[in-house]
């Protein structure tokens, strides 16, 4: 019998084998395209048809694609109707989990094969996004927009928003975002996704459990909570002050880590150059040295580094976006990285079943109620 090891966090753990994304210190990877090229050289559209089909689409797989999230837009009635009644207070994210779930009870596609579940990634995508824009409309006391032909998918969530067509600089930072975020390997969401669906469970039931992990700050949570820091501080100096005590302290410092990337998180730098670009074009240059304040330390003394949703916070910011609306939009790209998962688990499964070690009492006797 071979030696059992145990791994807090299941880090160092290799749990399973994947042609969708391979992530390493010295490279990110997307179906063995890195992700700085993708950055530069595709849209989120693409890289959802590269990750669900496992090439990059030409021009007519790409309007197709293009086609069936416009299809697959339109909430159905009784979504809306229960977006509606749901509480002011629940956050977003509680709401995006919840009428995922709900949304699933009017799946239009037939069947259970790769093929059907490819599909229905696709209308889960474009629900995802009508669920989080209809959400806003409504906590901004107006209708839901119906969605628009012709438009990004970036664009679209933007449209069905603010009801009126994004700003190309939104468009084109979101778009950018999206694709950053689309894929990670084996993170808690995506581990979540494919031990759901290692149970034979379905795909929206997988997706829906990939949000409940990703709502977590030490996750996909990381961005709002990222700009909620930032958001405290008018001046560097507050940012400065504060980032020492925090440190001297052994706070954590949303934004910052990461369980693979020592050296820096490559889809944090991509954004980070543009981000500067934007805060320059907008003359928040002042938002960028209290970003500054916070990262210098966090690198130079702790070598620690930003991760994605540092930068994205502040993007997200900077183009007027209101801070729930930041994990959502993570969940609205990396919904087509968990369906690949979710596919290629499917494909060749075994259920996930780890081992524990036992910590608790001795066995023991159960006393009569009289004696407890
Ligand atoms: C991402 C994260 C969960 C990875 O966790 P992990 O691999 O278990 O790493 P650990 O938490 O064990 O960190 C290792 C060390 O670095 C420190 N560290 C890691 N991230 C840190 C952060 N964001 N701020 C301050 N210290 C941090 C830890 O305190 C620990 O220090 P120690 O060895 O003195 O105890 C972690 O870095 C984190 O909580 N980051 C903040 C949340 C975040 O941005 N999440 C988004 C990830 S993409």
């Amino acid at each position: 019998m071979s030696e059992k090891t145990f791994s807090p966090g299941l880090a160092g753990v290799i749990a399973g084998e994947t042609d969708i994304a391979c992530v390493d210190q010295g490279v990110l990877l997307y179906r063995g395209y890195p992700i700085a090229e993708l950055a530069e050289k595709t849209s989120f559209e693409e890289v959802a048809y590269l990750l669900l089909y496992g090439e990059l689409p030409n021009a007519a797989q790409l309007q197709a694609i293009k086609e069936k999230f416009f299809q697959y837009a339109p909430l159905p009635t009784p979504v809306i109707d229960a977006i509606r009644q749901m509480p002011e207070e629940v956050p977003m994210m509680d709401v995006l989990r919840s009428m995922v779930s709900y949304t699933g009870h009017f799946d239009p596609i037939e069947g259970d094969d790769h093929d059907a579940n490819r599909e229905r990634a696709l209308w889960l995508t474009s629900q995802i996004a009508g669920i989080i824009a209809a959400r806003f409309r409504l906590m901004n006391g107006k209708e839901p927009v119906d969605p628009m032909s012709g438009l990004s998918h970036a664009a679209q969530i933007l449209y069905q928003c603010h009801g009126e067509a994004p700003d190309p600089l939104a468009e084109e930072l979101v778009d950018l975002t999206l694709v950053l975020y689309a894929e990670h390997d084996f993170n808690a969401s995506t581990f979540t996704c494919r031990v759901i669906t290692s149970t034979q469970s379905d795909i929206v039931s997988s997706i829906t459990g990939g949000i409940g992990a990703l709502k977590g700050p030490l996750h996909g949570g990381a961005n709002e909570a990222a700009m909620e820091m930032l958001v405290r501080f008018k001046t560097a100096d507050e940012a400065a002050a504060w980032i020492k005590e925090a440190l001297a302290k052994k706070e954590k410092v949303m934004g910052f880590g990461h369980r693979v990337y020592k050296n820096g998180d490559h889809r944090a730098r991509i954004l980070e150059d543009k981000l500067r670009k934007l805060a320059d074009k907008l003359g928040k240059n002042e938002w960028m040295a209290i970003y500054d304040a916070i990262k210098e330390p966090m690198v130079n003394d702790k070598k620690i580094y930003p991760n994605v949703d540092y930068p994205c916070g502040l993007t997200y910011y900077l183009l007027g976006l209101p801070l729930d609306l930041y994990t959502p939009l993570f969940v609205a790209s990396r919904v087509t990285g968990w369906s690949a998962h979710v596919l290629e688990q499917a494909a060749d499964n075994r259920i996930y079943r780890p081992l524990s070690i036992y910590t608790g009492p001795k066995e023991r006797s159960v006393p009569a109620i009289s004696e407890r």
